[in-house]
């Protein structure tokens, strides 16, 4: 709950500590009703500031304190000074020892920070401000030290236990407990500490490293999970392999460690040498995991192995500069997913979520600079502005560095910071300094929130044969941030000019002497802006933001037959599905205008043609042409309207897809069964070209049955109950769940469910499908389903996987006009504020987005805000995103 009200903490309050811990040393005795935290600091006042000592307040909350010494001094009540969520105390000489013993409560832990009990094991989550729940302490990044853990407990009850760093001791006592003695050699912020004590069995293997170190990788899991943990190995050991060939990174200790666990708040954490992970980014074989569950897990151990160095080596001065180790890493494991799979698709799927949900954020009453200047509550700040805008920062800076100075300016940053908590400032002046580019104004997009708008005209002129680009830039209002005093980004604009043939011209800017490529980078930086091309004999079509450059919304007045063209010859692949997405928005927006308008719907042919022609085209990629066959989501349609109509987008979209199915029945069918028929005769890989085949094949599937035809059905039974692999089955099931077939939708669930009761991660999907069906009657069949057994609101993936698709997947049905899903989404929230505050906040994210709706339903989300607002004492987590969003 909200300790000494909620206050509001600046970035430009920052004080280096006046204090700092050379070692920690701790030992916890875990027992079932409580755990003992015995601590002791090695203290010292930091020697850049003056040589007197202030007063020395530590960080401490939800603490039983049994016993504090000074210097071996035992100190009495009148020593110091303790609040709920303080403790100070006056040090009398430079140098001295903290030892303090706590008391804290694992065992009735729902928050699922700080020290926790998960399926009966004890584990820990500490980012951001989870330490101060475990001891007391300087609970801040800049603060580093080395620690040394001992833990002990029952031995049957947890017969592993694990912390950080090198196992140095263990033994045993007499009284049927074991104990263990952890040491992490390397200086660490407290952020990054974690301990595991539990009945957990693992799978062992070793990786050589670059200069031939032997490292043991160990991964933890539940006994009856030790047959779901090879995909994550493997994928562990590419990740190894990839940072150091790509970015030079070696492994430092001589043991990594993955341990998984049930109820975890985010995907998974980086801790030093023992990550922890949330059991869905971890377990993934064919039967129970689809092809999307095994790339996330890939990018996801990808990710947390990368923090090693971007984040933990080099760590972040506050938390201000989270996206310092954020973007940074995000960054990094996109390049890995991309090398690992399919480089355009992952660009393609990256971009659709950035622009569906960042963009939406940035809209939204949260928006925040990609490093903020203010927050509450941190928890609320592991937003898609720090992680996926701050991946497009980095990526924009490696546009306009290339590759070559990136890696230099990459290499520079991780030697000269080594062991050093920085800022975002220091990242970019390793870069600056290894290029010699100037940054400075690239840095706007540090500090203004916000999506830039990017609107680009043309001027041919035959007779001089130039053609001139003009591009003009503007940000909207942020909160914080008028427009106008928000100043022009550096923007850079890859692109190509097509001729009549499609191919890519050489393009010669005014003043060059000869052509310099045919594919280039424009750097925008002024808010208005013209670059004329010289040499260009015929008008050409542009290909603009290639790669999606820049995370701006772009407008070029293009008409169908242009995008229709760009969709056939654009060099650049994710251009290519662009302009059908660019076609797709231009059709669904004129049928959603002919439905305000009472009209009857007309799907526009071109749109048909163009999808035809790709499925007749067997020479590309099928992962391609099933991401270009996905009409734009009900979310993104949203995201672009100036007023979201939600019926509207509903009836547009389903009628596009429905007319969409009659018309390419036969060729879809065709690349259906053939493509079926590999996935019945082959056994299942998860590979990236086997991820493509099902991907066309299930969304094939999906248009198919909307015929209503009764071989579909038959197709989708059999492919049902005779695959080997998770993805076609839930594939098959959702698209059940989405028909009319009554009886067939039953009989398919209660099969579904009773194999796989036992499977809590299937389960979600389970779940995850029904929330996310569009059928009327959506809020009553989730209500219904939180009865389920397998259901509870104190295991994150479960909320996210019901309530959290309901209202994120389920358009319609959570906005129904009488507000019965906004009403039942905040009597969520008033109870999970009590149970899981981060999860409590996350999840009321959608209620704050009432501004894109009409006013009849903007005064209903309003409402559900103030009655959360007033329902009683809100955790600082609720509190800051529902008050800043009524604002
Ligand atoms: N630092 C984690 C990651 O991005 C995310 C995380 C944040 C996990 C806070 C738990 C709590 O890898
Ligand atoms: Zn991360």
């Amino acid at each position: 709950m909200r300790t000494e009200q909620s206050k509001t903490i600046y970035l430009k309050d920052y004080q280096a500590p006046d204090y700092l811990i050379d070692e920690t040393h701790l030992t916890f005795e875990l027992f079932e009703d409580h755990t003992l935290v015995h601590s002791q600091l090695v203290m010292r006042r930091n020697p850049a500031l003056s040589a007197e000592l202030p007063p020395l307040t530590l960080d401490g909350q939800q603490l039983e304190l049994l016993e504090l010494k000074l210097d071996d001094r035992e100190l009495s009540a009148a020593d110091y000074t303790l609040t709920d969520s303080h403790l100070t105390l006056q040090p009398t000489q430079v140098s001295f020892v903290i030892d303090s013993s706590v008391r804290v409560h694992p065992e009735s832990n729902t928050a699922l920070e700080g020290l926790y009990k998960s399926s009966g094991m004890f584990c820990t989550q500490c980012e951001a401000e989870g330490f101060r729940k475990i001891t007391y302490y300087l609970d801040r990044p800049d603060v580093m030290s080395s620690f040394t853990t001992t833990l002990s407990g029952d031995k049957q009850k947890y017969p592993i236990l694990l912390s950080n760093g090198n196992p140095v001791a263990s033994g045993e006592e007499d009284d049927g407990r074991h104990w263990a003695t952890w040491e992490d050699p390397f200086k660490k912020p407290a952020y990054l500490f974690a301990l595991v004590a539990g009945d957990l069995w693992c799978v062992e293997d070793t990786f050589t490293t670059m200069s031939s170190r032997e490292v043991t990788l160990r991964i933890y899991v539940e006994p009856e999970n030790i047959d779901k943990v090879q995909h994550a190995m493997d994928s562990l050991k590419k990740s190894m392999k990839w940072d150091e060939e790509v970015y030079g990174r070696e492994y430092d200790l001589d043991i990594f460690m993955i341990v998984a666990v049930n109820d975890f708040n985010m995907g998974a954490m980086e801790n030093k040498g023992l990550n922890i992970f949330n059991s869905s980014a971890v377990l993934a074989r064919a039967e129970t995991a689809t092809d999307a569950a095994h790339q996330r897990v890939e990018a996801i151990v990808a990710h947390e192995y990368f923090h090693n160095w971007s984040g933990n080596r080099v760590t972040c001065r506050d938390w201000f500069q989270l996206s310092l180790k954020e973007g940074f890493t995000v960054f990094r494991d996109a390049g890995f997913s991309a090398d690992m799979n399919s480089a355009t698709v992952k660009r393609i799927q990256d971009v659709a979520y950035l622009r569906t949900h960042q963009f939406a954020e940035d809209a939204g009453p949260m928006a925040h600079p990609v490093r903020p200047d203010a927050y509450m509550e941190i928890s609320n700040f592991y937003t898609l502005t720090i992680y996926e805008k701050g991946s497009e920062v980095l990526r924009m800076i490696h546009t306009l560095l290339g590759d070559v100075a990136f890696r230099k300016g990459s290499d520079l940053y991780f030697q000269r910071h080594d062991g050093q908590a920085v800022t975002c400032d220091d990242f970019v002046k390793a870069m600056e300094d290894a290029s010699g580019v100037d940054l400075t104004q690239f840095k706007r997009w540090y500090t203004q929130a916000g999506t830039p708008r990017l609107a680009v005209s043309e001027h041919y002129d035959a007779a001089a044969k130039t053609y001139t680009l003009t591009f003009a830039q503007s940000c909207p209002a942020t909160p914080g941030q008028r427009e106008g005093d928000k100043l022009p980004f550096v923007i850079p604009v890859e692109l190509g000019l097509l001729d009549a043939q499609g191919n890519d011209l050489p393009l010669r800017l005014q003043g060059e002497a000869v052509a310099v490529g045919s594919n280039r980078v424009l750097s925008v930086t002024e808010a208005q802006q013209s670059f004329t091309f010289v040499d260009i004999a015929e008008k050409p079509l542009p290909s603009l933001l290639r790669g999606f450059s820049a995370p701006v919304k772009l407008s070029f007045a293009y008409d169908r037959d242009q995008l229709m063209f760009l969709m056939q010859h654009d060099s650049d692949g994710f251009n290519r599905w662009e302009a059908g997405q660019q076609l797709s928005v231009q059709v669904l927006q004129e049928l959603i205008a002919q439905h305000q308008r009472g009209e009857p719907l007309v799907l526009e042919q071109r749109l048909v043609t163009a999808l035809r022609t790709l499925l007749q085209d067997a020479s590309l990629d099928q992962a391609m042409v099933a991401e270009m066959l996905s009409l734009p989501g009900e979310a993104y349609l949203t995201e672009i309207s100036e007023v979201a109509d939600v019926e509207a987008i509903h009836a547009a979209r389903e009628f596009a897809r429905q007319q969409l199915a009659e018309a390419l029945f036969e060729p879809l069918w065709q690349r259906y069964q053939a493509n079926r028929e590999v996935s019945r005769t082959t056994a299942y890989v998860a590979e990236a070209e086997h991820f493509a085949r099902r991907a066309l094949q299930n969304i094939a599937l999906s248009y198919l049955m909307l015929t209503g035809k009764p071989q579909v059905l038959a197709a989708t039974l059999e492919q049902y109950e005779a695959c080997d692999n998770m993805t076609e089955r839930l594939a098959a099931l959702a698209v059940l769940v989405n028909s009319p077939f009554e009886v067939e939708r039953a009989k398919a669930l209660e099969a579904f469910a009773e194999h796989f009761k036992d499977n809590a991660l299937v389960m979600d999907q389970w779940f995850s499908v029904q929330a996310a069906s569009t059928l009327p009657g959506g809020l009553a069949r989730v209500q219904a389903l939180m009865e389920h057994p397998a259901f509870t609101l104190k295991n994150p993936n479960k909320v996210r996987a019901l309530i959290g698709a309901f209202a994120g997947q389920n358009l319609v049905n959570f906005h129904a006009a009488d507000g019965s899903g906004y009403r039942f989404l905040a009597d969520q929230v008033i109870v999970l504020n009590a149970l899981n505050p981060q999860i409590a906040s996350r999840l009321l994210a959608p209620l704050t987005r009432w501004r894109k709706y009409g006013p009849a339903r903007q005064a209903l989300m309003k409402a559900e805000l103030e009655r959360i607002l007033a329902s009683g004492e809100l955790s600082a987590d609720v509190y800051e995103v529902v008050s800043k969003s009524l604002v």
